[in-house]
């Protein structure tokens, strides 16, 4: 499989505070996966441990601290502005809310002509036309229902669809989804997610799906990473992952449901004790606190990565 992104050794540093207090929090640390072509890589984990600082970073709207990332084996950073461009259409995002996507005072097609426009892929209002029918077809919309109505006309999960079409008009070849359905209805977040399973099947579109939610990683993903505090502890092919967890974190979450059933709930949330939130450890594993095989070496030494079946675990039980 051909490889699209690689992220090596990524890192993100925020420095908060004023000169005299600065506070520093590591929201990725260390972080390196690939994404091949194509195929849904999943990167899901409790809130705050640095899934959305990721995909920012490979969207360039922030920028690392350390890292390279390389897009079709190019260093992103090293890239002339005008590749950068070109690389940065091949990139596509999808975000949480599709209410906050579309202004209400607009209506949705607006949105369609005016990118197809100003990124010059159409010159005639037919041509637009054609290629919009396609997009909307690709998410399950047709372009009747779709002209000349606002946001408020449509639903939740159609709007999701419609800025998913949308991420479609630049022909990507990845779309950074984060939490793309935790906003829709439960009944039909399997629908829409299945919709990247299709983008990926029917026109060889990669996708990053960010979640809190195994239940529908479990169904669509082809690897998987599990963050911790900004650390990936373990990745590999989903099912392994999550059918047959390594790293202590990522069987803690496993046992939340005796088994991936699309109609239970099957988060990443753990709940932390209060004093577990204020160990802040500098050296050692950071699981070390929840984790009930920790041992003397855990506290002193961060473990590295550890290959196992396939998947890569950051713990010293797999030594
Ligand atoms: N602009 C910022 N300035 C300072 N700290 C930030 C900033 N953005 C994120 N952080 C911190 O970085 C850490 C990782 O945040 P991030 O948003 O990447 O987490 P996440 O995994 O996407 O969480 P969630 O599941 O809640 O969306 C958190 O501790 C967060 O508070
Ligand atoms: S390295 Fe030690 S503390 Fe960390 S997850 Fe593994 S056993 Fe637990
Ligand atoms: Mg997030």
């Amino acid at each position: 499989m051909k490889k699209l992104l690689k992220i090596q050794n990524l890192t993100k540093i925020y420095s908060m505070g004023s000169i005299f207090s600065r506070i520093k929090i590591t929201a990725v640390e260390d972080v390196s996966f690939t994404v091949n072509e194509p195929e849904i890589f999943t990167l899901a984990g409790e809130s705050g441990c640095g899934k959305t600082t990721t995909a920012k970073i490979i969207l360039g709207f922030e920028e690392q601290t350390s890292g390279v990332i390389l897009y079709k084996d190019e260093p992103m950073n090293k890239l002339r502005l005008k590749d950068r461009t070109k690389t940065l259409r091949e990139i596509q995002a999808v975000f949480q809310n599709p209410f906050s996507t579309f202004n209400p005072l607009r209506t949705v097609d607006s949105y369609f002509y005016e990118t197809l426009i100003n990124l010059r892929i159409v010159s005639t209002k037919k041509e637009a036309q054609k290629e919009i029918s396609q997009k909307l077809q690709a998410v399950g919309l047709s372009f009747e229902e779709f002209t000349q109505r606002y946001p408020s006309e449509f639903s939740g999960g159609q709007l999701q669809r419609l800025s998913i079409a949308r991420a479609l008009l630049t022909d990507p070849s990845l779309i950074i989804a984060d939490e793309p359905v935790s906003m829709v209805d439960a009944s039909l977040r399997m629908s829409i997610v299945n919709l990247f399973k299709d983008l990926k099947e029917k026109y060889g579109v990669s996708v990053i799906y960010i979640t809190h939610d195994l239940t529908t990683a479990y169904y669509i993903s082809d690897r998987m990473a599990i963050m911790f505090r900004g650390n990936i502890v373990e990745m590999g092919p989903a099912e392994e992952v999550l059918t047959n967890p390594k790293h202590p974190y990522t069987c803690l979450l496993r046992e939340s449901v005796p088994e991936p059933d699309p109609e239970k709930e099957w988060t990443t949330r753990v709940y932390l004790a209060e004093s577990e939130q204020e160990e802040y450890l500098r050296t050692g594993c950071k699981f070390v606190a929840r984790c009930p095989s920790a041992m003397e070496k855990c506290r002193k030494f961060n473990p590295p990565y550890f290959e196992v079946n396939g998947t890569d675990v950051k713990c010293f039980l797999y030594e």
